[in-house]
């Protein structure tokens, strides 16, 4: 696909233009006059619509179709907004023919080039489906896509090269998060740990990234008692898969990435409830999203050394599966009695941070579908963002923010971090009181981290699945905090330079 800014579409034979058009009643600052008027007109004829619906109008003579996005108040644009209708336009056009197709910019709420970097995120994340193992032709919806001019007004297009490099991010994170959809999405079959390690080694290729996948053995020398415990139960061999990334001279990790990578979780022996068990395939989406992250980071060959681990393993019930009231070493040394099997992403989580802190990275951010808890505190609609010192969860919080995306901050004390330790062990995996279960699980993996990290939690089983389209989404695995991340590790990149 290629993209283009342009400050007129005089000349231009389009399929579709896309424009959004606010509640106020006007278009997207850079709308051409001609277009602003039709679009204007089509708005106020359909009547107050839905944020986000969009309404296809086709023009007669050009034979281009005119799609209005209803935007919501001009107040309340923001960059999440922006790359939402923009997505949500794509969206209109999903069966249809359309390749060469137009997306008119607002760029007075906006930084343009933030607009830029936004629009086409929008159009990555409006491509992708679920769908991948439908048979029929007629089940493809997506429309072939070819060439995307994005209209900027004719003030912006003064600096070019700053729009190619923000609609080049915009590409490199839009199919990141693309990437860790589709990894999420395969059934536990297909993706296995061994799969994802495959995966991640042509992702490594591609990004110019260094791999190093650790099998079980190696991970035994290493102490890796608790991760191993969670892959006692399954014959998929479990993988450790590891990145690194050197963008600056000097040792050490500015950043490390751990993403819990649970191929599919059905509780181990404490065995889940069968309804909705199917959806654990799912619960790699922490691991998907940091590979994908260090992805982008190796792409846009950002001034960092980044390191990300992904530990990765099946959570099933066999003959050899670590049973309720076993107890493990994890690599930090600590002792875990495990009282649940089915709080294995915790168990996992705790050797993937000890061996990033080990490898030299002072600042770890954790990635997990942790908790069923984070769902019923947060809904669908944030991520839960846990850490110490506050410091640093604030700049993660900023980097979700100016990213796109919604992280709400948890708290965490050491009343928490007492329910976790246990009576015959440094620590349990489940306090079993059933209150504040999000809490209990970050003050869980809190208990291997030194006192100088700088460390951040990112509980995504609320944001990383969700059940039913939306105007601006695809339904199933929406690729959560990729772009918090990658605006992460440029903030620090920032400050290197
Ligand atoms: N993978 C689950 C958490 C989860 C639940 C993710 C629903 C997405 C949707 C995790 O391994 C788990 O089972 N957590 C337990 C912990 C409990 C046993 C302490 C939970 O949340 O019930
Ligand atoms: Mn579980
Ligand atoms: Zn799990």
């Amino acid at each position: 696909m290629q993209f283009r800014t342009v400050a007129t579409l005089d000349g231009e034979q389009l399929d579709a233009v896309i424009v959004p058009v606010f509640k106020e009643g006007d278009s997207a600052t850079a709308a051409p006059d001609d277009l602003r008027e039709r679009a204007e007109w089509v708005a106020s004829e359909s009547g107050p619509r839905k944020i986000f619906s969009a309404t296809t109008h086709l023009e007669r003579e050009s034979g281009t179709r005119l799609v209005v996005v209803a935007a919501g108040s001009r107040d309340d644009y923001d960059v999440q907004r922006s790359w939402q209708l923009v997505s949500a336009g794509v969206r209109a056009l999903w069966e249809s023919t359309a390749s060469r197709i137009a997306i008119v910019l607002e760029t007075r709420s906006l930084d343009e080039h933030v607009a830029v970097q936004s629009a086409v995120e929008g159009v990555s994340y409006a491509m992708w489906r679920p769908e991948a193992y439908r048979t029929g032709p007629d089940e493809r919806k997506l429309p072939p896509l070819a060439e995307v001019l994005l209209v900027v007004t004719a003030d912006d297009l003064a600096n070019p090269e700053g729009d190619e490099a923000a609609a080049a991010r915009g590409e490199a994170i839009g199919e990141a998060v693309n990437w860790a959809r589709s990894l999420a999405n395969e059934p536990a079959n297909i993706m296995t740990p061994t799969k994802v390690a495959e995966e991640a080694r042509e992702l490594a290729g591609q990004c110019g990234l260094e791999i190093e996948v650790l099998d079980e053995e190696a991970c035994a020398a290493l102490g890796m008692g608790s991760y191993l415990s969670v892959a006692r139960g399954s014959d998929e061999p479990a993988q450790f898969v590891v990145l690194r990334h050197r963008g600056r001279a000097g040792e050490g990790f500015d950043l490390g990435l751990v993403g819990k990578g649970i191929t599919f979780d059905s509780g181990g022996i404490s065995l889940k409830d069968p309804h909705d068990m199917h959806l654990m395939k799912y619960d790699m989406s922490g691991a998907a999203a940091i590979l994908a992250a260090a992805g982008v980071v190796g792409r846009l060959k950002l001034p960092i050394n980044l390191i990300a681990v992904a530990p990765c393993t099946e959570n099933l019930p066999g003959g050899h599966a670590t049973k309720p009231g076993d107890i493990v070493t994890s690599m930090s040394g600590k002792t875990v009695e495990v009282i649940n099997t089915d709080a294995e992403g915790r168990l996992v989580l705790i050797d993937g941070v000890t061996y990033a802190q080990r490898q030299g990275a002072t600042r770890v951010v954790d990635v997990a579908t942790l908790t069923g808890a984070v769902r019923t505190a947060l809904g669908r609609y944030y991520t839960g963002l846990f850490g110490r010192p506050e410091g640093f969860v604030d700049a993660v919080r900023r980097a979700g923010d100016e990213a796109g995306e919604r992280l709400w901050p948890m708290p965490l004390s050491d009343e928490y971090r007492d329910e976790m330790k246990s009576e015959i062990a440094d620590l349990h995996n489940s306090a079993g009181r059933g209150l504040g279960g999000a809490i209990l699980g970050a003050a869980f993996v809190d208990a291997v981290v030194d006192a100088e990290t700088e460390w951040a939690h990112l509980d995504i089983a609320s944001t990383a699945w969700f059940e039913e389209d939306r105007p601006f989404s695809p339904k199933g695995p929406q690729g959560p905090t990729v772009r918090t991340l990658v605006q992460l590790a440029a903030s620090i990149a920032a400050r290197n330079s």
